[in-house]
């Protein structure tokens, strides 16, 4: 077994060699205790005003009056802004300049910021701001709205042109192959729903400078954006992070209206400005994961390998262009997932709707793009009443031959087949599966599904120059160590495994290293931590600058311990060389007084990658995380409702540099995936109100609905590129871990006809409605007559029993 499941070190651990050891997060104990400062902890300066935004009510509508005054005059109100105020551009699209910061003349969405209030608290600003909704404040007319991606698809409404990848000729593969299927499928978004809300809070400094604190995975766009509004270069403007309470892509890009408007207020008033967006507000203005619209097709043999596939993933990117261009390149490259497809023709539409610009989630379009596929290959097992497992590794990536990726990069990696043998054997796969069967033979209502799904994903940002960070690490002359980097902490643990790559590096405990907040006048120009890269970036650009100081302490230590340079070692907080030995601070302090520079900086860019986005070849990725997952629900057939029992995960992350850290994201990404295919539904009304915008009405995973089996284990595998320790980025692949739920639930509902030519249709989310409407077309299938002059055959699984639906 694989099991990497040490307790959690402390103690004396905490003083020792540092990698590869299940240390605690660097801020549990600030997490558990409340002690740990999010954005909107700081302490608030004298004065500071808080922004609410005035949203608009219309999908898409030309504005036609914005009468304030009675803005202006609710109480407390100290100003009321709008696009006519922002000195330099109104814009904070990432890629393109589609996004305005507010609304000029165009609504594109129900939701999208129209006005700014300032005022003297939270909540007057917020009742202001309400304001937006009366006719008398702001009058429209109304244009056509597009609300779906089939409509805009229809229309031919993209936001950027259509991605099309093809090999070979799979026109030819299908119409040769033995077998054939043609589908349809659907899977909704996701909203991030990080537990700290988007918020960020301008204070204005001496001579045209701005600090923002800004919930954010990207505080160099923030300082980018920021400046650019009000007409600035880069260096007035200085963006600060020391953590967020999640992420997951959403701060990648839209923290940037909230950063944008807090610091226009506070240049425009002179005085701190904080604009912390309510949970509704947060859900109405951004962007979520794309959901997805397919189409596919695949000729296959007996055996399920498919001779050919194509899919057509259309995507809905909502009214601007955010990242959407980056998200269906993933997709585009993560339809293969774990499989070689000889004769493929992919196609990626991003789709402009008159909704919330959809951006990053965790996964980034690789979930939306390996999805299709898994259903797809569960149909064509399916067709062949084979077991979904055999068919899944008929097609997987061989190792020395069929290993080239339709975007032409080779899978040089592969761990697949025997990661799936070690998981299939500890989850007691085959048995489990034969058990389900005789169990759903004898129960006519509660049914048992049991799937195992693979996850191949591309680990680097699939534009090259992305792949670059710094770091800076000070030693102090009592020997303490601390570090800052270009990464954000998310919850994802990024501070703690950079700060023990630091602390191996310089052979002291972790307890000697701090790491500081993400700040951008300590390292210039970085990346959004994002791409699940952080680690593999900040981690060896932090390794460098502290191997850079080793160097010269060691240069030291040979001249006073003796030996040479090479031979001196750092290790449990001392140095030795030729027989003799010194702690580290000592060492540090000798190393001051001799004049020696005692901080380095450190810089990295990911090697081998590259990409023509033209026609989408390359090498975009340095390396793949591997993962498998084996999941068992019991869906009630009658209600809808259903239940995860048990979910057995085995996931590469390399040589982990934190078995702890690691093993919470593959849980968490887990979770989160499975909560994105089954309970979370995003539901807009006709006129394209997002109706799901709470808790109350949008519903995320529970700890209740964490299986009461969960075996979870990292599979002893080194990346064979030299990544920091050899481990792999670990943020993102496991959310498609999740697959396997929505695949269990399939097959519950698969047991209820076993003799359908076709498996059920299960759109995603596979909400109680959903599966009882998949029900419905079971009961449709087993209600046609048996063929003539066959007997209706008795089978394991008692087809002949009425399905039982609602
Ligand atoms: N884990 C926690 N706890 N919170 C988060 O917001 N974001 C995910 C993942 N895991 C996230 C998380 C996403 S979308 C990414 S890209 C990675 O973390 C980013 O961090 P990394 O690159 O350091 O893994
Ligand atoms: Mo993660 S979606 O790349 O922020």
């Amino acid at each position: 077994m694989n099991k990497v499941s040490e307790p959690l070190a402390t103690g004396a651990a905490l003083e020792a060699q540092a990698i590869g050891v299940g240390l605690p997060h660097e801020s549990a104990t600030l997490h558990v205790s409340g002690e740990a400062t999010y954005t909107d902890d700081i302490a608030e300066l004298r004065g500071t005003l808080h922004a609410a935004l005035g949203l608009s009510r219309h999908a898409h509508a030309r504005i036609v009056s914005l009468d304030l005054d009675a803005v202006r005059a609710a109480p407390g109100v100290v100003a009321v802004l709008t696009a006519a105020d922002i000195p330099g551009e109104n814009n904070c699209g990432p890629v393109l300049h589609d996004d305005p910061i507010l609304a000029d003349g165009l609504v594109q969405y129900l939701g999208q910021p129209v006005f700014a209030v300032i005022a003297e608290s939270h909540d007057l600003a917020r009742r202001a701001a309400a304001l937006a909704k009366s006719e008398d404040v702001v009058r429209y007319e109304l244009l056509e709205a597009v609300l779906t991606p089939r409509e805009a698809k229809e229309k031919k409404q993209f936001v950027l042109p259509p991605l099309h990848l093809r090999r070979g000729d799979p026109d030819a593969a299908i119409a040769a192959a033995k077998h054939r299927i043609k589908g349809e499928f659907e899977v909704g978004g996701q909203e991030q729903f990080y537990l700290e809300g988007q918020v960020a809070y301008a204070i204005p400094k001496e001579l045209d400078g701005m600090l923002v604190h800004s919930s954010t995975q990207h505080p160099s766009e923030m300082q980018h954006l920021v400046a650019h509004m009000l007409g600035w270069p880069t260096h007035n403007v200085m963006c600060e992070c020391r953590r967020m309470g999640g992420g997951f892509g959403g701060k990648e890009s839209q923290s940037a209206v909230f950063a944008c408007v807090a610091a226009l207020a506070a240049h425009k008033l002179h005085r701190p400005v904080k604009l912390r967006a309510d949970r509704d507000d947060d859900f109405m203005i951004t962007g979520k994961r794309h959901d997805a619209v397919y189409a596919y097709e695949a000729g296959f043999d007996d055996d399920g390998r498919l001779a050919g596939a194509r899919v057509e993933i259309a995507l809905r990117a909502g009214y601007s262009a955010d990242l959407s261009g980056a998200v269906a390149t993933r997709a585009v490259c993560h339809f293969d997932n774990a499989y070689y497809l000889s004769d493929v023709d992919i196609v990626a539409l991003a789709c402009k709707t008159n909704t919330q610009s959809n951006t990053a989630f965790r996964g980034f379009g690789g979930p939306q793009g390996a999805l299709v596929m898994e259903v797809l290959l569960d149909d064509v097992a399916h067709r062949l009443k084979r077991d979904p497992l055999d068919v899944r590794r008929a097609n997987y990536y061989g190792i020395g031959e069929r290993d080239t990726t339709p975007y032409g990069q080779k899978v040089e990696d592969n761990v697949i087949a025997p990661l799936t043998d070690e998981l299939v054997e500890s989850s007691d796969y085959q048995a489990r599966r034969a058990a389900i069967a005789a169990f759903n033979a004898k129960s006519p209502v509660l049914r048992r599904g049991i799937a195992f799904a693979p996850v191949k994903f591309g680990i680097s940002f699939n534009v090259p120059f992305l792949n670059q960070a710094g770091a800076l690490v000070h030693v102090y002359k009592d020997g303490s160590v601390l570090v800052n980097h270009g990464g954000t902490e998310m919850g994802q643990g990024l501070n703690t495994k950079v700060a023990q790559v630091v602390a191996n590096a310089l052979g002291v405990g972790l307890s000697h290293v701090r790491v500081t907040a993400t700040d951008t006048s300590k390292v210039a120009n970085t990346s959004a931590t994002a791409a699940s890269t952080g680690s593999d970036l900040n981690g060896k650009a932090a390794e460098a600058a502290a191997l850079t100081i080793r160097a010269r302490l060691a240069e030291l230590a040979a001249k006073q311990l003796g030996g040479t340079a090479d031979e001196v070692r750092f290790h449990n907080g001392v140095v030795d060389s030729n027989g003799g030995e010194m702690p580290f601070s000592q060492l540090v302090a000798a190393a001051y007084l001799a004049r020696v520079q005692l901080w380095s900086d450190g810089f990295y860019a990911t090697p081998k990658v590259h990409w023509d986005a033209k026609t989408l070849q390359g090498h975009p990725f340095y390396y793949f995380a591997y993962g498998a997952a084996v999941s068992e629900v019991v869906v009630d057939t009658l209600t809808g409702e259903w239940k995860l029992v048990r979910a057995d995960l085995l996931h590469d992350a390399g040589q982990s540099i934190n078995p702890a850290i690691d093993i919470g994201q593959v849980e968490g990404g887990f979770i989160q995936g499975m909560g994105w295919l089954t309970t979370e539904e995003l539901w807009w009304n006709r006129d394209g109100r997002l109706m799901t915008h709470a808790p109350s009405t949008y519903k995320i995973p529970a700890v209740s609905d964490t299986p009461a089996a969960f075996n979870v284990a990292l599979y002893r595998n080194d990346n064979v590129e030299p990544t920091v320790f050899r481990s792999k980025a670990v943020g993102e692949p496991p959310l498609l871990l999740g697959f396997s739920v929505l695949l269990a639930i399939r097959a519950a509902i698969a047991s209820v006809a076993p003799d359908a030519t076709d498996a059920p249709k299960l759109r995603a989310p596979a909400t109680p409605e959903a599966i009882l409407d998949a029900l419905d077309g079971c009961a449709a299938l087993l209600s046609q007559p048996a063929q003539a002059g066959e007997p209706s055959q008795p089978s394991t699984n008692d087809a002949a029993q009425p399905a039982p639906v609602n």
